[in-house]
């Protein structure tokens, strides 16, 4: 009997040990998604460490570029981007590195815009053009209360703004000037639908 026991706790922590926390995302429409995130004042906890790894495991789940905790339906201000990769949604895209950025601040450098197509996880299946700042700096604190500053630009300073603006109650249609550079991923890019999964 012993021995079952033993079995069936082993059993528990393998499975623990290799599952997926991949989250549900949430669709525009969803009144989380325009909230304020709150400020994150407690680092390194658990739960924190378990936000983390649920919004990495989403993410990546889902080839995407980014995520923001408010995706997942968590009143946090909490983004994860990167991948240290190219991503299959995105593949012509320069490689971003895989950052968790805590209680952002974005600074715009200079006034200088940049429009280009973006698509995002919680608009599934849709492609808008959006202007962006071409260069920000960017600050936050990392997972243990770390200071986070960066200047970057084209892609990842793209890629910051659209998670970052996730905080904010932002979704990208939101920041769109011109709707008649909006439509189906499907129709835009045919030959990247089928590596996309929105
Ligand atoms: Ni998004």
């Amino acid at each position: 009997m012993a021995s079952g026991i033993l079995d069936g706790l082993h059993a528990t922590i393998a499975f623990d040990l290799n599952q997926m926390t991949v989250r549900t995302i949430l669709k525009m429409g969803d009144p989380r998604l325009l909230r304020v995130a709150r400020t994150v004042t407690a680092f390194d906890t658990p739960e924190l460490h378990q936000l983390h790894a649920d919004l990495i495991d989403t993410m990546q789940a889902a080839n995407g570029a980014g995520l923001a905790a408010p995706q997942i339906g968590v009143d946090w201000a909490v983004v994860v981007f990167g991948s240290d990769a190219p991503n299959p949604r995105y593949p012509d895209a320069p490689v971003v590195p895989r950052t968790v950025l805590i209680n952002p601040v974005i600074t715009p450098m200079g006034d200088e815009e940049q429009l280009d197509w973006e698509g995002c996880l919680s608009v599934p299946g849709l492609r808008g053009m959006v202007p962006r700042w071409q260069s920000v700096r960017y600050t936050g604190q990392g997972l243990r209360g770390e200071a986070i500053e960066r200047t970057v630009s084209g892609f990842h300073a793209r890629v910051v703004q659209h998670e970052c603006d996730h905080l904010w109650g932002k979704l990208y249609p939101m920041r769109m000037r011109d709707f008649t550079q909006f439509g189906f991923t499907e129709v835009l890019f045919p030959g990247i639908s089928a590596a996309a999964q929105e």
